[in-house]
């Protein structure tokens, strides 16, 4: 068996003889393979789809079929697109050098990428390396917690989080989920996590001209339930991403940013999928004028190309984990294993390279305007489509049974809308078992190198898929 498996690798590196057999795979996959976010009966039946290759917005699976990716691996990730030559060959040669020391000591990528990312967060100081996003959430709310217990003998430690955001899969980072479905059957949660209400306006919960600032007031009403000398952070995506793609109303980061400083509630933004250019700034937050103390990424950061997320703090912040060396509990004591990987910092310099040199910020403004344009065409032409929403190539388009009452549609039929654009050869993404009776979103996030053909195929083929499904 492993001889014949490594004979079809061999296969699929030496490339695209995908006619191969490739059964060996497909058994060993379904004998053993536990896959993320999936129900796994129907691969009793039915074959599990296996991704042998990428090129650019492409993908290929191991029967040969070639898709175009509207979601960057699934899940907002391959930014730079697939098939990045130069981004392997940094992290060979890294890793043939100096593939892994614990992160107590530095490492040259590791050094040289900090610098970079820091150039492009004024305002921000300081990188502290990990693995995932859930872990790089883990270490903020760490952190706060931390300065609860060395400023306000541990009193001011709460989290707030926003409902419908999403921020990791372990269990702290669930206790700071806005997401029901998500969260069902995984608690108890961890304490002195406090949500505050979504803003988003197309499901309004006030009936006011001043949306924005009346959404960021509702989290005052938290704070002041609660009590502000609890309240140690707030935790917010900038653009909530698995919650349904909900970009803020006017006027509701600067309100929040207020309330922070009024008080003195640290804030902690989410950027593990607007990070690295997704929305065409460097991070979702600037483009509403945030100044966060805590800023947190990953999917983007590399592309994907090596597992690396960074827990980005002010000087500040940072300052208060150095104030007192002689107490031996004074400074942040915690580690990430792989947090030293090397491969992580060196595919994330070639990576942030890649975006600059081939302006890509600039390209995901102009294809993020035609995507958008090509959504609002479709709501015009689709009365299922209730509601599109976006900042750069960051969308989604809400499906409604009603438009006057903004009912969604089941989640069922969202993900036949999916499932045709998948089998027209379009892989995009939908929320899914996340918040109750609202998984209608079609997600799209397609490669920051996306063409204006990429993008009208995406759109086509939705086009085609909508009108199937509810004709
Ligand atoms: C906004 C946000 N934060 C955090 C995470 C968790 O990241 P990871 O899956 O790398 O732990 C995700 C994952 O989708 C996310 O969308």
């Amino acid at each position: 068996m492993r001889a014949k498996i490594l004979a079809i690798m061999g296969v699929i590196m030496d490339s695209t003889v995908y006619s191969n057999d490739i059964s060996a795979v497909v058994e060993a996959d379904r004998a053993h393979l536990w896959h993320h976010l999936i129900q796994h009966k129907p691969f009793e039946t039915v074959d599990p789809r296996i991704m042998v290759e990428g090129k650019g917005m492409r993908v290929w699976d191991a029967l040969g079929k070639e898709h175009l990716d509207a979601v960057s691996g699934g899940v907002w990730t391959v930014n730079v697109g697939y098939g990045r030559e130069t981004i392997a060959k940094a992290v060979y040669e890294q890793l043939v050098k100096m593939n892994y020391f614990a992160n107590s000591a530095g490492s040259i990528p590791g050094s040289i990428f900090a610098k970079q990312l820091i150039e492009k967060m004024p305002g921000m100081s300081r990188v502290y390396y990990t693995n995932s996003g859930s872990e790089a959430n883990e270490k903020a709310f760490k952190m706060i917690r931390q300065i609860a217990h060395k400023r306000y003998g541990g009193k001011k430690h709460k989290i707030l989080f926003r409902d419908r955001d999403y921020h990791g899969a372990t269990i702290s980072a669930m206790s700071a989920g806005g997401q029901e479905e998500r969260n069902a059957q995984y608690g108890p949660y961890t304490p002195g996590f406090v949500k505050v209400p979504h803003c988003m306006e197309y499901h309004k919960q006030w009936d006011v001209e001043n949306y924005g600032e009346r959404a960021a007031d509702a989290i005052e009403e938290v704070i002041l339930r609660e009590g502000a000398d609890t309240v140690g952070a707030l935790c917010l995506e900038p653009v909530t991403a698995g919650g349904g793609v909900i970009t803020p109303p006017e006027g509701y980061w600067a309100r929040v940013q207020e309330i922070c400083a009024k008080y003195d509630i640290l804030l902690h933004i989410d950027e593990v999928v607007c990070g690295v250019g997704r929305t065409g700034t460097w991070f979702g937050y600037q483009n509403y004028g945030v100044k966060p103390d805590f800023v947190t990424m990953a999917k983007g950061v590399a592309s994907g190309y090596a597992a690396i997320a960074c827990c980005v703090t002010t000087e500040a912040v940072f300052e208060m984990f150095k104030d007192n060396a002689d107490d031996p509990l004074n400074y942040f004591r915690d580690i990430s294993t792989f947090g030293g990987c090397t491969a992580g910092p060196a595919a994330a310099i070639e990576n942030m390279r890649i975006i600059e040199d081939e302006g890509l910020l600039a390209n995901t403004l102009a294809m993020g305007e035609r995507l958008m344009n090509n959504l609002h065409a479709l709501k015009e032409k689709h009365r299922v489509v209730g509601d599109v929403r976006g900042k750069g190539l960051f969308c989604g388009a809400e499906l409604v049974s009603d438009r006057a009452t903004r009912e969604p549609v089941s989640e069922k039929m969202a993900a036949a809308v999916v499932a045709d654009c998948m089998a027209q050869g379009v892989i995009i993404g939908m929320t899914n078992r996340s918040i109750p009776g609202f998984n209608n979103t079609l997600c799209l996030s397609p490669a920051l190198i996306a063409t204006p053909d990429d993008i009208d195929q995406i759109t086509q083929a939705m086009d085609k898929a909508i009108t199937k499904v509810f004709s």
